[in-house]
Formats: C-alpha cells, sequence, structure tokens
C-alpha cells in the first residue's frame, strides 16, 4: 500500500521540520500537538521557514502556498486514524511516548507504520506497548530537519524486513540519506558524536583550549561545519545531559560519563541558544564566549 498520508506527533522543532520535509514530498500531513498555543507555535516555526526560503530565492510563493495547504493540524491524536506512516516527535520521555502509542495503537488500522524519531530511547521497549512491533521502526532525523540529509532507520529485533524498508524507502521519497541501523542507544551518530562532545567539554575543563579555540581547531582543522562547542549549543547542552546520561547507563564506559562541567552548566540554566547562553552568549551578534566557566 502506497503511502498518502503522514501523521505527526507533536509539532517542536523536530516534528515540525519532519511535517515541512514531507509537505514538501508531497505528501499529505497531518500534525499534532497538544495544545492550539502549541500548534499554532510549530505551524509558525513551518512558516517562517519557508517565508526565509521565498526571501533567499530558494522557494516561490506559489510552491510555498503548496506546502502549507498540505499541512493539517489538529490537537487530538484520533485525527491521524487516517494516516499510513505516523511518525513521533514528543518530547524525550519514555511515559509520555508510551501513552502516545497506546492511543495511536488503538485509533489507526492495522498497516499503519508507526516510527519513533527518538534518539535516545530504546525503539525495542517502545515497540512492546503496541500490537504492532512488527511494524514500528526508528526514524531519527537532524536539526535542522530541512537541511540535514540524513535519517538514521533504525529496527528492533521485532520488526518485519517488509517494515524497515518501507520505513528506508519513505525516508528517501523525502530526498534524505537513509542509513540503516540497529536498536543500540545512540544508533550510529550519537555514538559516535556523544563521546565527541563530551570530549570537547573535558578538554576545555583541562585546559587544553579556550572555547574559541576548540571549535576553530575543529572547524578548520576537520571541516566541521560548526565547532563541538557551538554544536552544542545549537543542539542544547540539557538534551546532550540527557542523552549521554541514557548512554552511559545502557554501555557503562566512561567515555559517555556527561562531564562535571556539563551538569553545572545545565544546573545554572545555560542550556545554550534555546536560552540565551551556554558556552557562548547569543544576546550579542556575533556570540561572545561566556566567561568563568572553568
Ligand atoms: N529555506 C530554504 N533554504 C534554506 C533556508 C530556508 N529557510 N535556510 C537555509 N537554506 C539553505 C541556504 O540557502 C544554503 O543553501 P546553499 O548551500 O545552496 O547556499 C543552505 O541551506 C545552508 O544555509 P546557511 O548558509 O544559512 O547556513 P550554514 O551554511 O551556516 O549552515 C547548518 C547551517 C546547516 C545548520 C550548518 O551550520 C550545519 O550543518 N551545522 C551542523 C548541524 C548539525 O550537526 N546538526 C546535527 C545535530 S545532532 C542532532 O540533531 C541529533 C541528535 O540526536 C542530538
Amino acid at each position: 500500500m502506497a503511502i498518502k498520508t503522514v501523521g505527526i506527533v507533536g509539532c517542536g522543532l523536530m516534528g515540525s521540520g519532519i511535517a515541512q520535509v514531507c509537505a514538501e514530498a508531497g505528501y499529505r500531513v497531518i500534525v499534532r500537538e497538544v495544545s492550539d498555543d502549541l500548534l499554532k507555535k510549530g505551524l509558525g516555526k513551518i512558516e517562517s521557514f519557508l517565508a526565509k526560503g521565498v526571501e533567499r530565492g530558494k522557494v516561490t510563493p506559489e510552491r510555498k502556498a503548496e506546502i502549507r495547504d498540505r499541512l493539517e493540524g489538529t490537537t487530538s491524536l484520533e485525527k491521524l486514524s487516517g494516516a499510513d506512516i505516523v511518525i513521533e516527535a514528543v518530547v524525550e520521555n519514555l511515559d509520555a511516548k508510551r501513552e502516545v502509542y497506546q492511543v495511536l495503537d488503538r485509533v489507526c488500522p492495522p498497516a499503519t507504520i508507526f516510527a519513533s524519531n527518538t534518539s535516545s530511547l530504546s525503539i525495542t521497549e517502545m515497540a512492546a506497548v503496541t500490537k504492532r512491533a512488527d511494524r514500528f521502526v526508528g526514524m531519527h532525523f537532524f536539526n535542522p530537519v530541512p537541511l540535514m540529509k540524513l535519517v538514521e532507520v533504525v529496527r528492533s529485533p521485532l520488526t518485519s524486513a517488509e517494515a524497515f524498508e518501507r520505513a528506508v524507502e519513505f525516508a528517501r521519497s523525502l530526498g534524505k540519506t537513509p542509513v540503516r541501523a540497529t536498536d543500540r542507544t545512540g544508533f550510529i551518530v550519537n555514538r559516535l558524536l556523544v563521546p565527541y562532545l563530551l570530549d570537547a567539554i573535558r578538554a576545555l575543563e583541562e585546559g587544553v583550549g579556550s572555547v574559541v579555540d576548540i571549535d576553530e581547531g575543529m572547524r578548520l582543522g576537520c571541516g566541521h561545519p560548526m565547532g563541538p562547542l557551538t554544536l552544542l549549543d545549537f543542539v542544547g547542552l540539557d538534551t546532550t545531559y540527557y542523552i549521554a546520561d541514557i548512554m552511559f547507563d545502557e554501555f557503562r564506559e566512561k567515555r559517555f560519563a556527561p562531564p562535571p562541567l556539563l551538569k553545572r552548566m545545565v544546573q545554572a540554566g545555560l542550556h545554550g541558544r534555546k536560552t540565551g547562553k551556554g558556552f557562548y552568549d547569543y544576546s550579542q551578534d556575533p556570540p561572545k564566549p561566556v566567561g568563568g566557566l572553568v
């Protein structure tokens, strides 16, 4: 059965980006948020990304209108009952996700594929609360979703080969490059990225270099688009701390253990761009390194 309608649960940073790329690829999209306010905010993110695209000459006003017309917002999970695939991008909390899947499993037809955008929780554990563990996969997108080409497609030991390949093909139909991964915390990218980001914090703690020098080193020495400390501010220090903690819990390896500086910065509310301050202060343009961290 061809995928025509995509349901998205959550219209935050990731959910709104996923809804946008699905609508851009020609799918009818129904996106659900818990309140009208959050829905308005999420759809507003899509609107402003597309508006910037028009300003940059990357999107025509007609195409923008066409994409917006394919998007429908709702606050009801029941409205996703007609979706051929549902991608869940709610808060990284297992109980919250379980609750969503229990309702979806009841309202969606058996053929509907469920995909979680989790970056750190177990696909297998989420699949187990549904009666369709064979049609349950991970589809991990990267921020900013409309610009990043990768999707990690993840299978649990219960995912059928058919559902897995359908999800891979679906990711490809969005113009993304899928990579296949098994359900191990962090999948491929975070397994490699998180220890690297944590090491950058350790290097700062040990006085190996300043915030700017560590960032410039990796940006210019390795051709990374952002240095590790800028990337930490971009991803969110609270988010990275949360992911690292789960990975440490799974693997019990020192390289996944959040360093004390990361923990203190999270405790201090220095979460990066989202709070205006992390390793850099974003109240100034260009952002300036925050003093007194070490
Ligand atoms: N509409 C259409 N096109 C747009 C656009 C818009 N609103 N905004 C930007 N673009 C286009 C630009 O026109 C440009 O296209 P060209 O290359 O054809 O010129 C391209 O997108 C890049 O845009 P910018 O020049 O504005 O931005 P940039 O070059 O500074 O790149 C970035 C921005 C893509 C974010 C880059 O800095 C980057 O790749 N950073 C790293 C991001 C990253 O690593 N993300 C993953 C985080 S980890 C994660 O998400 C997973 C997890 O679990 C934690």
